[in-house]
């Protein structure tokens, strides 16, 4: 049974689904995505198509293990063979003209290097904001993927970008400081921490990171965090992405991808021994390593925790109160009501 205080489990927002090489690689994808089933397939030009899983003839799910599929770039019903083009009208049927109200409904995308987010609305509203481009160049290395299943809530997860006393705690950070206030405007939410760590490497070696983070939030499914690492010189940039499934799981997505490294500072793992261009994949793949190791430690918590609508803060815990007051925004159902 639902609990009286638990937050709505679909905040309003744009949330990570897939990245377009999988979409273009698969051809057809389905999933439950907000307790929905959608379908994901590109067109013969290239967009990005999101639309309700059933068919407005006779219901069919039209997801590849129903056998729907994509032929010219049109998704085809497995029942009696409507096309839907990318617009979700009915553009043929094998049998009949198309019914001119035949359409399938569609959810708005976006794309910011390759990865494809689709907005959730209050009602079915469209998008309230923007989500800002991330302009990709030579020096980035392609970005890499990481996810994860659990029981949890993207409100949750995104409230560890503000929880300082986590980063000692759970993660074994040190001297994490915050490198200003955090700001909010709308649905962005910004804040900066900076912090040290040691990472042991294979239980022999012991590397120190010193680290500054900017941490870009808009709405709670879309952390985006720009790292400094000071002691190598490194740039790093890292999508933490909470996409609710049915109302109880989340994925998690994290997305990661580095600088080039020119000029290694200092020693890192024979770094100065490989080509230039082959440094920020292999480093990426380590970081997303060890990020998983992060996201392990906070996932038995996150899996584990009950909501608390008004917790006991103490003066270590950043700006925790803040944030909340910033996320009621993404329950307008809750506005309208109370
Ligand atoms: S149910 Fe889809 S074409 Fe009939
Ligand atoms: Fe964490």
């Amino acid at each position: 049974m639902k609990r009286a205080k638990e937050l709505p489990p679909f905040p309003e927002g744009w949330y990570f689904l897939t990245d377009r090489k999988t979409v273009t690689a698969k051809k057809l994808i389905e999933r439950t995505w907000m307790g929905e089933e959608i379908v994901i397939w590109c067109d013969a030009d290239g967009n990005i198509c999101v639309a309700d899983a059933y068919c407005p003839h006779l219901g069919s799910h039209l997801g590849p293990r129903a056998g729907g599929k994509v032929r010219d770039g049109c998704l085809v019903c497995p029942f009696h063979g409507f096309e839907f083009d990318a617009s979700g009208k009915c553009v043929a049927t094998p049998f009949a003209p198309p019914p001119p109200n035949a359409r399938l409904k569609l959810y708005e995308t976006r794309e910011i290097a390759g990865m494809i987010f689709v907005w959730w609305g209050f009602e079915g509203r469209p998008p309230q904001w923007r989500l800002p481009d991330v302009p990709q160049g030579p020096d980035w290395c392609s970005i890499g993927y990481r996810r994860f299943r659990f029981p949890g809530h993207p409100q949750e997860t995104a409230e560890n970008s503000v929880d300082i006393a986590h980063l000692l705690y759970v993660h074994g950070y040190d001297n994490v400081y915050p490198n200003g206030e955090v700001e909010v405007d709308g649905a962005y939410l910004l804040s900066k921490f900076h912090f040290t760590r040691i990472r042991r490497i294979a239980n022999i070696w012991k590397m120190m990171n010193d680290v500054d983070a900017v941490t870009h939030v808009h709405g709670v499914g879309y952390s985006f965090v720009e790292v400094r690492e000071n002691t190598i010189e490194m740039d790093l940039r890292l999508w933490v992405l909470a996409t609710p499934i049915d109302g109880r799981e989340i994925y998690l997505t994290l997305a990661c991808q580095v600088r080039e490294i020119r000029k290694p500072k200092r020693f890192f793992m024979g770094l100065r021994f490989l080509p230039p261009r082959w440094r920020a994949p292999v480093i990426n793949q380590f970081m997303l390593t060890n990020q998983k190791l992060d996201v392990a430690q906070d996932e038995r918590i996150w899996s584990r925790k009950r909501y608390r609508t008004t917790p006991v803060l103490s003066r270590s815990d950043g700006e925790i109160g803040l944030y909340r007051r910033w996320c009621k925004q993404f329950y307008p159902e809750r506005e309208t009501r109370d």
